[in-house]
């Protein structure tokens, strides 16, 4: 297969409608957008619906149970639409992107005939050639889940559609950490990270179309280690510090981190770069040393533990999020008290546990010792309902403050602004439009489910400070948690 490059163009007589659904983490949500901009040339314009689609994609995910069961039901309802459109002379072309698609190639093919192209995390720059193939044969099916030769990032169009005012873009991508739970390593490689000069050009080019908040991505972000302009390799903290320089661009993110690969730059760039935000989302997983080796975590509890008291020590608002498994293979009553323990001790922020769910070809899939599934369900509860009284507390303690606020659109009820909190927290006021894409201060009044409520600080209503408020607690405090999307995490 061609690498794209060279995609003989089909002549347009009408824009044709690409839906694409998306499932699974941030770096998903960036790869569909990257697809959008592949197919944009091809004369395809954005459908939000399946119905009227030329070609519809699923971009899957695969990290946890049933994830392919839940493609191939999905598959069997387009079918249906796909029928439909045939009926009246028209074509839907149906796509499987996305880790399931790595995971199961040409299975999908075999379960779904129907279905016109399967194509992985690492070829979706190959769509505009799959598609011009799809177009000349009905009916022959295209698998391409290669880990290529080229770098996709050297083939996808370098122009940027705009992204909002806050947008992902990502660094790095792969894993050799080789979790025993995780199929990260098998569906999306081996770790890689793009030069850093490409992607400050991506982000000044986000920044130029109105973007002032990127959240860098990768599934072992901050293992980032790319060339930089000098010739050497960067790590995250150096490209951090590159990206502050970019006139306009307010705040930076990144994740998803892994423990081991929190270095002293990187926790220096905390104390030091206003633009990056004090909230991390840092998986640990569990709070037992003999489960985190049998998970091959490669760092134990105090690793964690030591690493969140420096964030604390040069970031002193700082929040944190985790991911904690229940119920990985052989995990006792204790060694789950010690997960509690954990989590009681450090305080967490937004955070997200799973039952252990064996993924086909990882180590742990084949330990045997399963923990019954009563018993994980005993254990999540539990876990979760510490971490949402902690989630609780957090947002209150915002009641009464002061915080710099990211507005980001219009909020459904007339006359209201939504935006972000330094630490992801929705937070609604009543505003001119005028103000979306600025930093402006908001006193906060109210708190209900997970969005907080205030109002513009009084002659306050253009500012542009990128500072997270000051009052925040430090170190003692627990129950950090600002609500994020369960929908936008990402791996690690
Ligand atoms: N079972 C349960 N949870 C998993 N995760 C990854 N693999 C599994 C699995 N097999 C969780 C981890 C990871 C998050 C993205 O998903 O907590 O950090
Ligand atoms: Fe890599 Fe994270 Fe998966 Fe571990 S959990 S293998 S660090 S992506």
């Amino acid at each position: 297969m061609s690498d794209g490059t060279d995609t003989p163009m089909k002549p347009l007589d009408r824009l044709r409608k690409v839906h694409i659904k998306t499932y699974g983490c941030q770096m998903n949500v960036y790869d569909s957008e990257r697809m959008v901009e592949t197919l944009t040339p091809l004369g395809f314009e954005v459908s939000a619906d399946v119905e009227g689609a030329d070609l519809v994609i699923l971009n899957t995910c695969h990290i946890r149970e049933k994830a392919s069961d839940k493609v191939y039901s999905e598959l069997g309802r387009l079918r249906e639409a796909q029928a439909l459109k045939a009926q009246s002379g028209g074509r839907m072309m149906l796509a499987v992107a996305g880790c399931v698609a790595q995971a199961e190639g040409a299975e999908i093919l075999r379960r779904a005939p129907y279905v016109d192209m399967v194509f992985g995390p690492q070829t979706y720059h190959r769509l505009p050639a799959m598609v011009a193939e799809a177009d000349k044969n009905l009916g022959k099916g295209q698998v391409d889940t290669d880990f290529p030769v080229e770098d996709k990032y050297d083939v996808l169009p370098e122009e940027r559609l705009p992204a909002g005012i806050s947008a992902f873009l990502t660094i790095q991508e792969g894993c050799d950490k080789f979790c025993t739970f995780c199929v990260v390593p098998y569906t999306r490689g081996s770790e890689q990270s793009r030069a850093a000069t490409a992607i400050l050009k991506e982000a000044r080019q986000m920044v130029a179309m109105g973007v002032r908040e990127i959240t860098l991505l990768g599934q072992n972000v901050n293992a980032y280690h790319g060339e930089g302009p000098d010739g050497r390799e960067w790590g995250l903290a150096r490209l951090i510090r590159a990206l502050a320089e970019i006139d306009g661009l307010a705040r930076i993110r990144y994740t998803t981190s892994h423990p081991r690969d929190m270095d002293d730059d990187l926790i220096a760039a905390h104390g030091d770069v206003p633009a990056l935000m004090p909230f991390l989302h840092l998986p640990v997983q569990s709070g037992s040393d003999r489960i985190l080796a049998a998970m091959n975590r490669k760092h134990k509890v105090d690793v964690f533990r030591r690493v969140v008291d420096r964030l604390r020590d040069v970031r002193p608002d700082i929040a944190f999020s985790s991911d904690f498994i229940v119920g990985f293979p052989g995990e006792s009553d204790a060694e789950f008290a010690e997960t509690l323990k954990l989590v009681t001790d450090v305080g967490f922020a937004a955070n997200f546990s799973f039952k252990y769910s064996p993924r086909p070809g990882t180590p742990a899939a084949d330990m045997g010792n399963a923990v019954p599934d009563a018993v994980m369900t005993e254990r999540l509860i539990m876990l979760q309902q510490l971490l949402d009284a902690q989630q609780e507390a957090f947002n209150r303690s915002c009641i009464g403050r002061t915080m710099p606020v990211l507005m980001e659109k219009s909020a459904r009820d007339p006359g209201q602004l939504v935006g972000r909190s330094p630490y992801l927290q929705p937070v609604h006021i009543f505003a001119d439009a005028s103000l979306i894409g600025h930093i402006v201060n908001c006193d906060i009044q109210d708190l209900k489910a997970y969005s907080l409520f205030g109002s513009l600080v009084s002659g306050d209503s253009m500012p542009s400070s990128s500072q997270p408020f000051s009052s925040q607690s430090g170190k003692s405090q627990t129950g950090q948690s600002p609500p994020v999307d369960p929908k936008e995490r990402a791996c690690a």
